[in-house]
């Protein structure tokens, strides 16, 4: 089986995207697909749009997906964006069934951050270095000499009493409906509690919200470095097809 062109899904809180990756470039080799998370984003809900976006595609064939979730052996273990049916589930199975493809699965922000690291800005970078996605969530990837070390969910350390994600996501600017200013100084906060605990040798934003980056980057004081990410929102989708083709040759 051809293990280069694969497709990669990535399933976010807000949209379901897809498209052929060419993981030897990085490189999109079909139009992306977006189509709405169906709300409640229950399995079956799910399962259905992701079918509907395999078929978009006219693909056959290995599919690697990020999901918004801790994932272990394909199971969900939460579900903070997505509906609680899903803790508990088999991903792989729901998925594979409805789309009828084998599909692997893989944290979001993990494979943001795999992609990141292979076509991105952590390319051959050593150290420690955490890749953060700024969504409907705050999701964690935290790689150490190029080497990830899945499932890090920094996004729920507790600020203010409540998950970290509540406070300084890119939801919270929307619902809260908190300028660039006051939301750049809520993120700030989460950085400086990231460096206390963590002292990464450089942060990457990923996400939507690091196309925007000049608007906040004046607020931001951590002494660790800051950078937008280089692949945009791109990157979950590219990680979610690198997961799969090293799962692939794993086997
Ligand atoms: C989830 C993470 C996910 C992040 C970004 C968080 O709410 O707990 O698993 O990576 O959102 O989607």
């Amino acid at each position: 089986m051809q293990d280069r062109y694969i497709l990669g899904v990535d399933v976010g809180g807000s949209g379901i995207k897809g498209a052929i990756v060419d993981t030897h470039t990085g490189e999109f080799q079909s139009e992306r697909v977006r189509l709405e998370t169906p709300q409640p984003a229950t399995p079956a809900a799910v399962a259905k749009t992701f079918s509907e976006l395999v078929k978009a595609h006219q693909y056959k064939g290995v599919i690697g997906c990020g999901f918004p979730a801790i994932v272990k052996q394909g199971v969900a273990q939460s579900a903070a964006n997505i509906s609680e049916q899903w803790i508990g589930k088999n991903i792989i199975e729901a998925l594979s069934l409805s789309s009828a493809c084998p599909v692997e699965v893989l944290n979001d922000a993990d494979a943001a951050g795999m992609a990141e690291m292979a076509f991105g800005l952590g390319r051959g970078v050593s150290g420690m270095v955490l890749l953060i996605t700024i969504g409907s969530g705050l999701g964690s990837a935290l790689f150490m000499d190029g080497k990830l070390v899945p499932n890090t969910e920094f996004g729920h350390i507790q600020m203010k009493g409540n998950a970290a994600e509540l406070y300084a996501s890119n939801k919270a600017r929307k619902t809260l409906e908190l300028g660039w200013e006051e939301w750049g100084q809520r993120f700030d906060e989460y950085l400086l509690y990231i460096q206390r605990i963590l002292n990464p040798d450089l942060i990457l934003l990923g996400g939507g919200v690091s196309k925007k980056f000049e608007k906040f980057e004046a607020q931001l004081s951590v002494d660790i470095e800051v950078k937008p990410a280089e692949l945009k929102n791109q990157a979950g989708i590219i990680g979610a097809a690198l997961h799969a083709r090293k799962q692939m040759r794993s086997r």
